[in-house]
């Protein structure tokens, strides 16, 4: 192992883990108050909802990866099958010499299939993952690295807004290299469609006309399979919501008794998302120490935690179009049931 070093040259925190391996923490540009202000804010709201990037503390990420793994979750299974299989013809449709950036890396296991494609083609490659946890970032960057010596990682502690614009202005690719940037997992199926277009233009900033932009989405499909796969039999994706309040316990001083709330989901046909809700089984007060707050509760009240949005193939071109992409092309894997979207950069309107 190397020794690491540390400098403090802005804008935030450089650590050089080893020779390949370079960690940058960016400052995030998330609310101060962090997780009490935004608990705080949700639970004092009507109706009470949390916003779900709170469900990922170590518990909750380790339950989400349990999540990935149960059977009726069919959209890792999916999308990990269309990388397998169509990586080399994905990367055949790209500019040659590439540079990977990663939003939201977490563990990597899906992005090594087109890492072993693309390094089939140039024998090295720099690949830029951005992720808020720096144990999943450091963790991951060691295995790609040990199982791809033509790889070198520089890796961003921060929130994606924060390192694509550190990108764009301080980490520009060198001449002649194009950047192609993953969001996978229908992570942004958490986003409402105003949050939506605006991550595509976050990302188009970030890019040049000619690069590219590979977009994992989740499809819109039966209900009855849309909501299994948010509320297995194993009961993984209920413990997963309800660690948020274990969460609350623990970090604030909460008093929510776990067994008085009932995990619910449904599909809004309409926005075309599945609703995860937690549901207060009777009347209740709870207090939460560290807020000085006391959190009252009816019978049947819910906390929603979460919306996963489903999309058409015609809903992802529109969005492409009006993000200031092409949409180039997109794979499907055998059941139907995901798709990977790969959309190009076009010239800004003058
Ligand atoms: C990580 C946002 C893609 O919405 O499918 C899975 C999160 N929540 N089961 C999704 C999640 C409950 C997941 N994303």
């Amino acid at each position: 192992m190397t020794g690491s070093r540390e400098s403090s040259r802005s804008p935030g925190r450089r650590r050089q883990v080893s020779d390949r391996l370079t960690l940058f923490r960016l400052e995030t540009s998330q609310a101060p108050g962090g997780f009490a202000e935004d608990v705080r804010i949700g639970l004092s709201r009507s109706p009470k909802k949390l916003p779900p990037r709170l469900l990922y503390d170590s518990l909750g990420s380790i339950l989400f990866d349990a999540i990935t793994l149960v059977p009726e979750y069919y959209l890792t299974r999916a999308e990990s099958e269309i990388l397998e299989t169509s990586s080399g013809d994905l990367v055949d449709c790209l500019p040659s010499p590439l540079r990977l950036i990663e939003l939201g890396s977490g563990s990597s296991t899906k992005t090594k299939f087109l890492i072993e494609a693309i390094l089939k083609r140039q024998g090295s490659l720099r690949y830029l993952p951005i992720d808020v946890s720096e144990s999943a970032l450091e963790k991951s960057s060691r295995e790609l690295l040990t199982a791809f010596p033509g790889l070198s990682i520089t890796g961003f502690v921060s929130d994606y807004q924060r390192a694509l614009d550190y990108l764009a202005k301080e980490e520009r690719s060198p001449d002649g290299t194009h950047n192609l940037v993953l969001f996978l997992g229908s992570s942004i199926g958490n986003l409402n469609a105003a949050s939506a277009l605006g991550l595509l233009e976050e990302v188009r900033r970030a890019l040049a006309p000619g690069e590219h932009f590979l977009l994992g989405a989740d499809l819109k499909k039966d209900q009855g399979e849309l909501l299994a796969a948010y509320d297995d039999t194993l009961g993984i994706t209920r413990a997963f919501t309800l660690n948020l309040l274990v969460r609350i316990n623990r970090e604030l001083g909460g008093e929510f008794d776990i067994t008085q709330f009932d995990y619910k989901v449904r599909y809004d046909v309409s926005l075309g998302r599945v609703e995860a809700y937690l549901v207060s089984r009777k009347a209740q007060k709870v207090p939460i120490r560290e807020l000085s707050l006391e959190v009252s509760f009816e019978a049947g009240e819910s906390i929603h935690t979460e919306s996963s949005h489903k999309y058409d193939l015609d809903q992802l071109s529109t969005l492409a179009t009006r993000g200031g992409f092409r949409f180039q092309r997109h794979w499907l894997d055998s059941g139907c049931r995901f798709s990977e979207n790969l959309l190009e950069a076009v010239p800004a309107a003058p």
